[in-house]
């Protein structure tokens, strides 16, 4: 048994908090050697503080964050991050572009779980793309963040697939109902040790992922 002290977790949000959720309850079941230390957000009215404070978790909202610009609104999230020592930043719906310097000096133990199975469909509206675009399989990617929007080494995907008739609230709840599997997992990874950051790589279990594990959550065909 490991006697190194949990991790100092940072959650950032900026809606719902579902994958919020997930990650504080396995950090509460020790399921994830780490402590979420505070859960941060970006808007005040993000529905997934109510959720945090109910966990008795410790939350923060970025100072005058409507109306500031980017520049202030990092050096808000910066201080709550040190005041807090937080060595691990999990990126959990957290709808702020965060600038090249401000990543560099997190790199490496920053994470983003994003819903598309990377490089394919970064940015928004993935459901709704894979929808048009006609795929058949769909699914979400937890990464390391780099100063690239959703280009950061993807650690673990999740796959599931596009049905007939889906819709893209069908489709979105299909996909996040994995994401708050996979995201859990590679933290859980990372508290462990297991999975590091090394030479601008992804590194699990002293191998270097070129590609990304995958978890295949489309159903067993029937024989
Ligand atoms: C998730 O779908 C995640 O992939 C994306 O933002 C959404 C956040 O949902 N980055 P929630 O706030 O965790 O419910």
């Amino acid at each position: 048994m490991s006697t190194r002290a949990p991790l100092e977790a940072a959650i950032l949000i900026s809606g719902r908090g579902s994958n919020l959720m997930a990650i504080a309850r396995e950090c509460l079941a020790g399921h994830i050697a780490a402590r979420v230390a505070v859960v941060i957000s970006d808007r005040a009215d993000a529905p997934g503080l109510a959720g945090a404070r109910e966990l008795g978790l410790e939350t923060a909202v970025l100072k005058s964050a409507e109306s500031a610009g980017g520049a202030a609104l990092e050096v808000s999230l910066a201080a709550v991050l040190e005041a807090h020592g937080c060595d691990v930043i999990a990126l959990a719906g957290f709808m702020r572009i965060l600038s090249g310097p401000f990543v560099a000096r997190y790199v490496g133990r920053m994470f983003n779980i994003h819903p598309s199975l990377l490089p394919g469909y970064r940015g928004l509206h993935t459901h709704r793309r894979v929808l048009e675009a006609h795929d058949t399989v769909h699914g979400a990617s937890v990464h390391f963040v780099t100063a690239e929007l959703d280009a950061g080494p993807v650690v673990l995907q999740s796959r599931v697939a596009v049905m007939p008739g889906d819709t893209e609230a069908t489709l979105s709840a299909r996909v996040q109902a994995t994401e708050h599997i996979i995201y859990p997992r590679v933290l859980g990874w990372f508290a462990e040790r297991r999975l590091v950051w090394r030479d601008g790589a992804a590194w699990l279990d002293g191998r270097r992922l070129d590609t990304p594990i995958v978890e295949d959550f489309r159903a067993t065909p029937r024989s």
